[in-house]
C-alpha cells in the first residue's frame, strides 16, 4: 500500500537514494532538505515522478506536514561539514530532532533516526554491541555531532516513553556511494577525487587505523526493513558491514582500481579520531534478517565511475 512519506535530509547522499528506493515502490514522498550540504542535483531525476515533492525547509525550525511514516536524515555527516557550523549541527540534532518528533506525535507518524556509530565515539570495545555505551569526548571538535546524535537518541526513547511515539533508531556506519559529495573529506571521496586527478592520497597517521564499510543499496534495504520492522521493535540497531579495511590498504585498492599514478603520502591524525570502528550486526540479522549483500570492489568500481563522471562534467 501507498505510504506518505517524510524524509528530512532527502537531498543529501544517503536521502535522495532513500527518496529514489521509496518512490520506486509506489510511495508518496517529500523530501524536505535546506541544502546545506545536500544538492538539488542528488535528487532532480526524481522531478519525473508524481508522487515526488520537495520542500525546502531548515528542521530547526517547526514543520506541519501529514504524513504516515518520517525518516530523520537531515544533518551534515563528514566532520568537514559538521564542523563548519558547529553550533548549528547541534541545533539540527536537537532543536531538529525535537522539531520531527513533535511532528510524529501530533500526526501519530511511525519515525526512524538516522543515528550513527560515532555515539560510540573512540570505542574501548570491539567490535562493538549496541549495550556498548561509548567512549565519547563530550567538549571535542567532534562533539557538537557525536554528542548531538546521542542527544537525539536520548530524545526518541524519551518520546516513546513519555508520549508512545512510535520510534525506530538505527546506529549507521560508514556508507559509500555514489552521490557522495566530492569534497566532504570523507575517505572514501577523498581517496577516489584524489586518485582521479593523480593528486597526492592524503593518509592521516601511519594508515593502520581500520574502518568499515557498506554499500548505499544495502544500507538503504536496511533502513526500509527498520522502518517496516515489527510494532515494539525500537532498536537501537547497529547497521554496516562487518569486516575490517586499513586506510592504506584502501588507498592501495582505489589506486588500483582508478589505475592512478598517485602516490600515498601521510599527514597527522585529527583529535579524537577513532582507531578502530567495526559494527556487530547480530540484532539486524535476527530482527531485520539483513546482512550486506554488496562486495566492496563492486560498490568501489560504482562509485568510482559516479566520480569520474561529476568530475567531467
Ligand atoms: N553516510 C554515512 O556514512 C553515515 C553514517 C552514519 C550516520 N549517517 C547519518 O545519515 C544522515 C545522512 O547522511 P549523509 O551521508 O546522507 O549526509 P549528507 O550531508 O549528504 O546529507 C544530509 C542532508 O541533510 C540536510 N540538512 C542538514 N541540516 C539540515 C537542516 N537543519 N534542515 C534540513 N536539512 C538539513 C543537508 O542539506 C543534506 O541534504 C545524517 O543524519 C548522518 O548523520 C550517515
Amino acid at each position: 500500500m501507498s505510504k506518505r512519506i517524510v524524509i528530512t535530509g532527502g537531498a543529501g547522499f544517503l536521502g535522495s537514494h532513500l527518496c529514489e528506493r521509496l518512490l520506486a515502490c509506489g510511495h508518496d514522498v517529500v523530501c524536505v532538505d535546506n541544502y546545506f550540504t545536500g544538492r538539488k542535483r542528488n535528487i532532480a531525476h526524481l522531478q519525473q515522478y508524481p508522487l515526488f515533492e520537495v520542500l525546502r525547509h531548515d528542521i530547526t525550525f517547526p514543520l506541519y506536514l501529514e504524513s504516515d511514516q518520517i525518516y530523520n536524515f537531515a544533518c551534515p555527516a563528514s566532520p568537514v561539514q559538521y564542523q563548519v557550523d558547529p553550533v548549528q549541527t547541534t541545533k539540527t540534532n536537537v532543536h531538529g530532532t525535537i522539531n520531527m518528533l513533535g511532528l510524529a506525535k501530533r500526526i501519530k507518524a511511525r519515525i526512524l533516526q538516522a543515528s550513527t556509530s560515532e555515539v560510540y565515539g573512540d570505542p574501548a570495545v570491539h567490535p562493538q554491541r549496541e549495550d556498548y555505551l561509548g567512549h565519547v569526548n563530550p567538549i571535542g571538535p567532534r562533539s557538537c555531532y557525536d554528542e548531538g546524535k546521542r542527544c537525539a537518541e536520548t530524545l526518541f526513547f524519551d518520546y516513546q516513553r513519555q508520549y508512545n511515539v512510535d520510534i525506530k533508531v538505527a546506529r549507521i556506519f560508514n556508507t559509500f556511494g555514489p552521490r557522495m559529495h566530492p569534497f566532504d573529506g570523507r575517505v572514501i571521496s577523498n581517496f577516489i577525487v584524489q586518485a582521479l586527478r593523480g593528486d597526492n592520497i592524503t593518509v592521516y597517521g601511519d594508515g593502520s587505523q581500520t574502518r568499515s564499510f557498506c554499500y548505499v543499496d544495502d544500507m538503504i534495504s536496511a533502513i526500509i526493513l527498520l522502518m517496516e520492522s515489527r510494532s515494539g521493535f525500537f532498536g537501537p540497531v547497529n547497521l554496516g558491514k562487518p569486516g575490517e579495511i586499513s586506510m592504506l590498504d584502501l588507498a592501495e585498492k582505489i589506486i588500483r582500481l582508478t589505475a592512478s599514478t598517485s602516490h600515498v603520502v601521510f599527514l597527522p591524525l585529527p583529535q579524537d579520531d577513532p582507531r578502530q570502528r567495526e559494527p556487530d550486526i547480530t540484532l539486524a540479522k535476527s530482527e531485520l534478517g539483513w546482512s550486506p549483500l554488496v562486495p566492496m570492489e563492486d560498490g568501489l568500481k560504482e562509485t568510482i565511475a559516479y566520480f569520474r563522471k561529476v568530475l567531467a562534467e
